[in-house]
């Protein structure tokens, strides 16, 4: 029996992010390269559109490459950009019928300009879609995203605009590249690797965390409606005790 099953539709969380981690070491158990192990990390990602869609998550967010990415061997950040921009274009047609949306956060900056110009050609294209979201984190980093938020804020106070006694946490999350999107309910992260690595650092206050051995290639849709599961079973409390949070779910 799967664990699709098992979910209750009225509660599926809204935003769900993942840190696809372990395509080195996938491959490197193979005796291959860690190329290959990215390449078969893509099935992985389509699966775990899929579930999202299926299920009605929102918002699924994927971190793609972190701005620390940068650092790793040229021959594997070209392989890399190659791949997720191959990706984007081949599957695009595929996500126009499955009603996917896409929406990129990082720092675009850094990303070289046919990548930019590909990324927005499909952006534009899935536009028309209302389903899923799929926001792909690109060159990406929350130690980035936050010192960029600050910037812009502290633009706007210099500039009279805002009055630093109305910065709030809604005011600050509106300066973040996630405005407009809920902050992310559940966090997964593959390949049994219990850290953050600068992903979503303020989104992230509240969310569950869920860390799986699997490695990013092997996991598929199952594995994500497990986690699903898994987070249904979890009490979230925000603070609360749990008798204040069970009388507010009998109101
Ligand atoms: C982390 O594994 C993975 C990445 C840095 C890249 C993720 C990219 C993909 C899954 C390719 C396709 C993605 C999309 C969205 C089209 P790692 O290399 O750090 O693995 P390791 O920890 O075992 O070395």
């Amino acid at each position: 029996m799967s664990c699709v099953d098992d979910i209750d539709i009225k509660r599926i969380p809204r935003h769900v992010a993942i840190i696809m981690d372990g395509n080195g070491r996938w491959a490197a158990r193979r005796g291959n390269d860690r190329i290959f192990g990215h390449t078969r990390g893509v099935e992985a990602v389509r699966a775990s559109i899929k579930a999202a869609g299926k299920i009605g998550v929102s918002y699924l967010t994927l971190y793609a490459f972190s701005t620390e990415n940068w650092n790793r061997p040229k021959i594997e950040v070209d392989a890399l950009m190659g791949l997720l921009v191959n990706v984007i274009t081949a599957e695009s047609n595929e996500l126009l019928k499955q009603n996917v949306q896409l929406k990129i956060i990082g720092d675009r900056s850094s990303l070289p300009p046919d990548v930019c110009k590909e990324v927005d050609r499909v952006v534009e294209m899935l536009s028309v879609n209302d389903g899923l979201t799929v926001v792909m984190a690109l060159s990406y980093s929350s130690h980035w995203e936050i010192i960029n938020a600050v910037k812009t804020l502290a633009v706007d106070v210099k500039k009279g605009k805002i009055n630093p006694e109305d910065i709030s946490r809604e005011l600050f999350d509106g300066y973040l590249s996630t405005a407009e999107i809920p902050n992310p309910e559940l966090m997964i992260r593959t390949s049994g690797e219990n850290r953050l690595s600068n992903f979503l650092l303020w989104q992230l206050a509240y969310a569950e965390l869920y860390f799986t051995p699997k490695l990013w290639p092997d996991f598929s849709e199952e594995d994500f409606y497990e986690a699903i599961c898994n987070f249904q079973h979890r009490e979230r409390r925000f603070g609360m005790t749990s008798e204040q949070i069970k009388k507010t779910k009998l109101k």
